[in-house]
């Protein structure tokens, strides 16, 4: 699948927008954000697209109270302004059925565990809790399930000894900032393909003998 007009929403601080807004401005990712939709009136996200001259909209919980009705209203938004791909960047809501029929694989997302470890709210803490020496951050296409869809990219981090919830959100949201704009390039260029549960990604070398251990294993 491929989109060249995207849209982006966001209920928060909006880095990862931002992180996208650079590289489609480097043009290093051909394609248009078109809108930036928001479910807060008050999200930094919003202030950062009109600092770049991204249309915005507001729809709030109080305006569509019922789910089905507020994503009817973002579909209404999305088709207004031709978009294709469906940007989920820190957005605080559960999408209903309603609106991943609208848009099939074609809506994304970005979720601070390696999934299918992790899914849901308050990650970074279940991560620590859990002892895992790895953890990371993972772009995924939406299902009807809570963090369930197919899985496009992933990035790794190290946990180390003492970390922080602060310190650990840190160090996946800066790979945050590198896979989600790589993660909508690849779909812009059409070089990605789901089959089921499985994302085929055509034209990319991976290295097979790549391997990451903690603590370091010498030799
Ligand atoms: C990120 O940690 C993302 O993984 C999660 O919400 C946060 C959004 O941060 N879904 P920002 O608004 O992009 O700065």
């Amino acid at each position: 699948m491929s989109g060249n007009t995207i849209a982006v929403l966001a209920s928060g601080g909006g880095s990862n927008l931002q992180a996208i807004i650079d590289e489609v401005e480097s043009g290093r990712i051909l394609c248009k954000v078109a809108v930036v939709i928001s479910d807060q009136v008050d999200a930094g996200a919003l202030a950062r697209a009109k600092e770049h001259k991204i249309p915005t909209e507001v729809i709030t919980k109080a305006d569509y109270p019922v789910r089905e009705e507020y994503d009817r209203e973002v579909i209404r938004v999305l088709k207004g302004y031709g978009v294709e791909l469906v940007v989920l960047a820190g957005f605080m809501r559960i999408l209903s059925p309603v609106i991943i029929e609208a848009f099939p694989l074609k809506i994304i997302n970005i979720h601070p565990s390696l999934l299918p470890s992790f899914p849901g709210l308050d990650v970074q803490e279940a991560a620590l809790k859990a002892g895992v020496r790895f953890s990371g951050c993972t772009v995924h296409f939406i299902d009807t399930g809570v963090d369930t869809g197919p899985i496009i990219i992933q990035a790794v981090v190290p946990v180390l000894n003492n970390d922080t919830v602060r310190e650990l959100s840190i160090r996946i949201l800066k790979e945050e900032h590198r896979i989600y704009p790589e993660a909508v390039r690849l779909i812009v260029e059409g070089r990605v393909t789901v089959k089921g549960q499985q994302v085929m990604i055509n034209d990319s070398k991976v290295d097979a003998e790549v391997s990451l251990t903690n603590p370091p294993v010498k030799g």
